[in-house]
């Protein structure tokens, strides 16, 4: 009975080979079965599945039986310790095809052995069904990122950079695993800046219907001439803080004014994206101004808006200063808007996580924001459970004297030029090698965007997020060691050994078989298998480098595999050069969710 039940299961995951999940997944599955027999009273035990931390035991192991043993032995059990637990967990596991074998390793831990087959099967399965199918699945339907998020008139600087590459990562993240994501730009569009700005536009342009980018030139620069007039000139600081007021009041010719100038501002940072690919949809800081006084409305009758120094703030248990949510003269503040925001996505949008990516020096605000809204009981109490509300944050950019990163020139970096700087140093080396013969200019140009691009964004998503890192022009376009260079180059080099056996791929993926006969095939082939759990991890975890690492590794494992295994003209050749494709298939998978272009060919 039981092996026809486990066929059954079996037969259902086979079923189900449209998205069945990650490996991981499938395994907790299996154990999950277990579980239920070897401890049918205890129901709320997850499995606890990871890869074995020494490979030559198995691939993975379940850790549940101490845990086990310590709930269960005050209870009468029949069993005498966690090995005999471990030894039962493994005896009731359903049999599959999955599984090559299974062993015992100290107080119980279970050791799986994948079957090499079946790890064939699936990858085979993936290059004939698509990399979608390995999508891992996650327990959200939607969710809102909040990056890249610069403020109008002022500089977009490498900050706001960082925070672009790594939220566009992570949405595009939970967007192969089937989240439907709201890409969010939440731009500072708003606040009393604006006065000065356009009183000194007013002043500037007495006809503001012929303002136009040209008329403005540079914006940072209007952004500061008009903060010295506002600092020197009394007369034209009251004027500036009447027009902040005509503004929220709607007044015709201010709310043009204002408009005109995120306008300008919007052309500006747009640019940056069209180059990086990058999609946002923008609803400012001005877009929830309406919803502040309902959301104050509702901390408030909850209790948790009080008065101090004639502020409205609300004070959170362990911080030193409270979150003032109404400024003295009334006005709002960058946290009533974020208040606002919150309370619009979770009750408006219908978001299960809400998921901010600005750089560390925002932790506090976030905190004290998240925990008031747990208090208002619009997130639950425990960080485990959705909706759920995640800060990501990031440490500096820093330029090779260790200080945060300036050019010579001006005080910061613009980020078109630091975009074109490395574009037009990849498009030296490209030529130095002789490509400007071989290739048509356009191809050139196209391979120089793609790997300078790429390496800009791979240098900084390689590094744990919390950690500053040094810009390095060198070191991030050099073609050795963890650089998007190197990667791409690994793949190109792929591409081009299926290129040059001659053979039809398409054809072979559908009359070939893969086998993973000798051992650095098995080590490729289970690395290829992870991905799925690798995403899942990246964003369970928000960090984008776990990506990074698992891509420069599988590189390593292509490498170690084809030194050691002729490809081309040996009598494995269908199946090597299958393997080859399902290696570039989840490189490329990779470049996709990390923003980078592949290219085919160097
Ligand atoms: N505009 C802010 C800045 O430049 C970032 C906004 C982040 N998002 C938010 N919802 N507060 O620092």
């Amino acid at each position: 009975k039981a092996q026809s039940l486990s066929n059954m299961a079996d037969y259902i995951v086979d079923l189900d080979q449209e998205n069945v999940g990650s490996l991981k997944q499938q395994i907790g599955k299996l154990f999950e079965e277990s579980l239920r027999l070897t401890v049918p009273d205890e129901l709320d035990v997850e499995p606890a599945i990871a890869p074995c931390q020494n490979p030559r035991f198995g691939d993975y192991q379940c850790n549940n039986a101490m845990g086990l043993w310590s709930k269960v032995k005050g209870k009468g059990t029949q069993f005498r310790g966690p090995q005999p637990i471990g030894q039962a967990i493994m005896k009731n596991l359903p049999s599959s095809e999955i599984i090559d074998s299974c062993s015992i390793a100290g107080p119980g831990f279970v050791n799986v052995v994948l079957s090499k087959q079946w790890i064939a099967k699936s990858i085979q399965r993936m290059l004939v069904h698509g990399i979608e199918t390995w999508a891992p699945k996650l327990p959200i339907e939607r969710a809102v990122v909040d990056f890249s998020s610069p403020n109008i008139a002022k500089e977009m600087h490498v900050g706001h950079l960082r925070s672009t590459i790594i939220g566009d990562t992570l949405a595009r993240m939970l967007e192969y695993s089937n989240v439907n994501v709201l890409r969010r730009n939440h731009v500072g569009d708003w606040g009393t800046q604006f006065g000065m700005l356009i009183e000194y536009l007013f002043e500037k342009f007495p006809n503001v219907e012929v303002v136009n980018d040209q008329a403005i030139g540079d914006l940072e620069a209007f952004y500061k001439a008009s903060k010295q007039r506002f600092d020197s000139d009394p007369a034209f600081k009251e004027r500036a803080q009447k027009a902040v007021v005509s503004l929220q009041a709607g007044e015709e010719r201010y709310r043009t004014a204002w408009a005109r100038i995120c306008e300008i501002s919007r052309r500006g940072y747009e640019r940056v994206y069209e180059r990086l690919g990058v999609e946002l949809e923008e609803k400012g800081e001005s877009f929830y101004n309406p919803y502040i006084p309902g959301a104050l409305e509702l901390l408030s009758q909850q209790g948790l808006i009080e008065e101090s120094e004639g502020a409205r703030v609300i004070f959170i248990e362990g911080k030193n200063i409270p979150l003032i949510v109404v400024k003295r003269d009334g006005g709002y503040n960058y946290a009533s808007t974020d208040l606002a925001a919150l309370w619009y996505r979770l009750n408006e949008e219908k978001v299960e996580w809400i998921i901010y990516v600005t750089d560390v020096g925002q932790r506090e605000h976030f905190e004290m924001v998240f925990t008031a809204a747990k208090r208002a009981g619009w997130l639950p109490a425990e960080d485990n459970k959705y909706p759920k509300a995640s800060h990501v944050g990031f440490g500096l950019v820093l330029g090779e004297d260790g200080k945060r990163f300036r050019t010579r020139s001006t005080e910061t970096v613009k980020l078109v030029d630091l975009l074109d700087e490395a574009k037009s140093r990849c498009k030296t080396v490209l030529i130095e090698r002789g490509k400007a013969e071989q290739w048509t200019a356009e191809e050139l140009d196209e391979t120089a965007e793609a790997v300078g691009y790429g390496a800009v964004k791979y240098a900084d998503l390689k590094n744990n997020r919390t950690t500053n890192y040094t810009f390095n022009f060198d070191q991030m376009l050099s073609d050795k060691g963890n650089t998007a260079v190197y990667l791409l180059y690994a793949h190109a080099r792929i591409c081009s050994i299926i290129r040059k056996s001659g053979k039809d791929i398409e054809e072979l993926k559908k009359v070939g078989t893969l086998e993973l006969a000798h051992p650095d095939e098995r080590v490729l082939g289970f690395h290829l298998l992870q991905f799925a759990e690798i995403v899942e991890e990246a964003c369970t975890n928000l960090l984008p480098n776990v990506l990074c690492e698992y891509l420069y590794n599988l590189s390593e494992d292509f490498t170690r595999f084809y030194t050691n295994c002729q490809v081309v003209g040996s009598l494995e050749e269908t199946s090597r050069l299958l393997l080859c494709e399902a290696t570039a298939v989840v490189m490329r998978k990779c470049f996709h969710l990390l923003g980078i272009t592949p290219v085919y060919k160097i």
